[in-house]
């Protein structure tokens, strides 16, 4: 088995025999951030390298996108975040004219095909140790080592993934690299900070409210609660007329807002929650103070919301460089995205039907309501709830062409064996759908007509009735 590095090596001979006999060249890309991150990064090398080369976003890997693909005029198609399983039906389609970057687990087939670049084949964790934006990131580099001055956009897609998953939200594994790299060159800042929602552009009594990790029952989600804290604490909340946000306290300040805090939560668990709040944070040094991109959690919330409302391209040319018109449009669409959010939780907290309670698992239908791009999104923030901690939440709603889509996340503290990836692959299988993705975060998609049979089978699975398969 080639190591990555050969692997690299040879993406980079391939790409760059193609660039040099003028071959069009396709990138193909997920929506989500990790998907605009990675198809961002190798667009820019490959256009860097002198491509001519397209980039393109769909929401899932399937056999009309491969369809698509053979169909079309481009000679080349590199596909980033998307495409685990269907080495196969590529191979068919495109011969030897395609890539595939990605960190998705996939078939132990796929492991011995030359143009499927996957994280897991090289025995890198693709779930915690880098993500398709650190493989476009490597990518990149082989091209042409210049391209290291990309791998503070790599960082923005490990953080969209959640692999801040080391001690204090720290990085692991080939992402502590990269961010190594971008320290090095300048592009970043880590720090130990207080770990509010919106550093940059929140106002305080927002930020902390809106921060669900930690869950702090009685302030989470409630701005009057949290207006009170601020207000008791004697923390200003303006400077003149302008709001002021995380970035802007002082360390006094911070030390105050911790107190409040650990006197609010006294009923909880406090010292956990003080090990939540506090944690590592990522800086862009270069964007300017109190804009959504400076810190690279609020830039990868940016890139999610682009493409869950259908806007990507505006997260790619964000991601490529573009600091004009794509600024105010990311801004707005930033605000769009929080405000969707907000409606469909509360649409979910007033109409109790929609939701199924066992000890295992909460189900939740969100079909006429919730868009299917919306579902990783809300099935998150649902995982993110004290209510439903210990649980797999698995969430529902209408995709297009009478299919049903679902997304499932273990939540906090669920210590289930049931891997959701296998669940939701082996699942959607059964019943001529497709499914996949991570441990502890998968989804699926099938047919209407095979929704109780569906359902059945999920019951069955996550309270431990069936023998599951693990392929
Ligand atoms: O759609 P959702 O956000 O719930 O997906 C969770 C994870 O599972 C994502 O990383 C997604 O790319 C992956 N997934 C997959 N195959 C599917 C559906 C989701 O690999 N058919």
């Amino acid at each position: 088995m080639p190591s990555f590095d050969q692997h690299l090596t040879n993406f980079n001979n391939t790409i760059s025999d193609h660039i040099k006999s003028n071959k069009d060249i396709c990138v193909v890309t997920h929506i989500d951030c990790d998907g605009l991150t990675s198809g961002a990064i190798i667009t820019k090398a490959l256009i860097r390298a002198g491509a001519k080369v397209t980039v393109r976003t769909t929401k899932e890997m399937s056999q009309a996108v491969i369809r698509n693909m053979q169909s079309d005029s481009r000679d080349f198609h590199i596909v980033t975040d998307l495409g685990g399983g269907f080495a196969k039906q590529m191979d068919e389609a495109l011969g030897q004219n395609w890539f595939i970057l990605d960190h998705h687990e996939i078939p132990q087939e796929e492991h011995d095909n030359n143009c499927v670049i996957n994280a897991w084949k090289y025995g890198i964790n693709g779930g915690t140790e880098i993500c398709a934006g650190g493989m476009a990131f490597f990518a990149a580099k082989a091209l042409d080592k210049r391209n290291s001055d990309l791998a503070p956009i790599a960082v923005v897609s490990a953080l969209g993934d959640r692999q801040d998953q080391g001690e204090k939200k720290s990085f692991l594994g080939k992402n502590l690299e990269i961010v190594e790299e971008a320290k090095n060159i300048g592009g970043l800042q880590v720090d130990m900070d207080l770990l509010l929602v919106g550093r940059e552009t929140r106002p305080l009594i927002d930020a902390l409210a809106f921060t669900s990790q930690p869950f702090i029952e009685g302030l989470t989600w409630n701005r009057d609660a949290s207006l009170a804290l601020f207000k008791s604490s004697g923390i200003e909340l303006k400077d003149g007329g302008r709001w002021r946000t995380p970035s802007d306290l002082t360390e006094d300040e911070k030390r105050t807002i911790i107190e409040s805090i650990t006197k609010f939560a006294s009923s909880q668990n406090a010292s956990q929650i003080m090990e939540e709040l506090i944690g590592h944070t990522y800086t862009f040094p270069a964007e300017e103070r109190r804009s959504f991109l400076r810190d690279a959690r609020e830039f990868s919330t940016m890139l999610n919301s682009c493409g869950r409302i259908g806007r990507s391209g505006v997260g790619i040319a964000i991601c490529m460089g573009d600091r004009n018109k794509m600024l105010q449009e990311g801004e707005n669409i930033l605000l769009e995205y929080r405000k969707l959010i907000r409606d469909y939780m509360n649409i979910l907290t007033n109409e109790r039907w929609r939701i199924s309670d066992t000890a295992k698992c909460v189900m939740v239908n969100g079909e006429g309501i919730i868009p299917e791009t919306m579902t990783g999104t809300i099935s998150s923030l649902l995982a993110g709830s004290p209510k439903n901690a210990g649980k797999i939440i698995i969430l529902r709603t209408n995709g297009e062409e009478n299919t049903i889509k679902f997304s499932s996340r273990k939540s906090i503290g669920c210590k289930t064996e049931v891997n959701l990836s296998a669940l939701m692959k082996s699942g959607a299988e059964k019943f001529n759908g497709i499914g996949g993705g991570h441990d502890a975060a998968a989804g699926a998609k099938i047919t209407k007509d095979k929704l109780d049979g569906f359902l059945d089978y999920l019951e069955d699975s996550v309270n431990g009735n069936h023998n599951q398969n693990n392929n």
